[in-house]
């Protein structure tokens, strides 16, 4: 169990392009303890994913889903969960769809994020095995965010109408006691 601090908007940590996992670190410890840290900060910190970056490890590994129905998208499928590094991501049509989205290195805030309806994604897990999905909504919408993090990009650099963006408990008052945290 090692939860550890999550970076801040702000830290340039955030900011840099992340290094690509080299071959040599798949089905090492030095990977299996990575990712040990980010689930159990994700699970800490009630978020739906986490990136490396977030905890301040600058490669290219990011875990999403396992947690059910996300009270704060309680239509949303549940994501399986899922190790993902050195992801690239390819936008199987140019729809776009607007959803709101919170970070964990932005607490207190959400905001209305455009991002594409449909995507594949390929990486590997952390044995080095493949993965290769084709998703839409709400997944595909988490892995645009986190795979964000991997580029130095936050979701608020991504907003395009910054009246849909502000304080949880202004925008969504409902939330209130369900939820304190963000992804
Ligand atoms: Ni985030």
């Amino acid at each position: 169990m090692a939860v550890v601090p999550i970076l801040k908007m702000g830290d340039t940590r955030l900011q840099r392009i992340a290094k690509a996992v080299p071959d040599a670190m798949f089905g090492g410890d030095a990977l299996a303890q990575l990712i040990v840290d980010l689930l159990d900060t994700m699970k800490a910190a009630n978020g739906a994913g986490i990136a490396a970056p977030q905890i301040g490890v600058d490669l290219r590994v990011v875990i999403f889903g396992g947690g059910g129905i996300n009270p704060r998208y309680p239509d949303a499928p549940p994501i399986p969960f899922t190790v993902l590094c050195n992801p690239i991501l390819t936008p199987l049509s140019s729809d776009l769809t607007r959803g709101w989205e919170g970070c964990l290195s932005v607490p207190g805030l959400r905001g209305e994020v455009p991002r594409f309806e449909q995507l594949r994604y390929t990486g590997r897990d952390q044995f080095g095995v493949a993965i290769d999905r084709s998703v839409d909504g709400f997944h595909a919408r988490v892995v645009q965010h986190e795979c964000d993090h991997l580029d130095g990009v936050l979701y608020p650099q991504r907003v395009d109408d910054l009246t849909k963006f502000g304080f949880t408990e202004v925008l969504f008052p409902e939330l209130a006691g369900v939820v304190g945290d963000d992804d």
